[in-house]
């Protein structure tokens, strides 16, 4: 088990409080790719990138999320958050990623009121995982 110490300087604090989206960039999404062509998870991943990610939200690229027959998948999560992977997704969705990921940067648990989640964040999400419990240390 690891365990943290109790005080942290500030910016790893802060960098824990990041909101990571992970962007699958090899999602082909049923696609033929020809040599040298981007697939359509690395277009997605620029799509995004050109849309603007809000400030305190870190765009990762990865290889697979397991999610490969579902179109271009990402995964949102953040340190005590619950975390989401949403699929069906293409470059023409990137405004409403941004959006949503906006949204739950913003939301301080993480949970966006359904009403104001995009429809892909509603309609297209394929797991939602609990957030992963810090356990403090023992006093002995
Ligand atoms: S290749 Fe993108 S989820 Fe598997």
């Amino acid at each position: 088990m690891v365990r943290l110490p109790l005080r942290l300087p500030l910016t790893i604090l802060e960098e824990a409080m990041t909101v990571t989206l992970y962007v699958c960039i090899t999602c082909r999404a049923g696609e033929t790719i020809g040599e040298g062509e981007a697939t359509p998870g690395k277009r997605l991943h620029g799509a995004i990138l050109d849309a603007g990610v809000p400030d305190g939200v870190s765009v990762v690229p990865v290889e697979c999320l397991s999610a490969c027959s579902q179109g271009c998948s990402v995964a949102l999560s953040a340190p005590g958050r619950w975390s989401y992977v949403y699929g069906r997704l293409s470059e023409a969705h990137a405004n409403d990623v941004v959006a949503g990921v906006a949204a739950y940067a913003a939301a301080p648990d993480g949970l966006v009121p359904w009403r104001s989640r995009p429809e892909i964040f509603r309609k297209q999400s394929l797991a939602r995982i609990p957030p992963i419990a810090v356990v403090p240390e023992a006093a002995e």
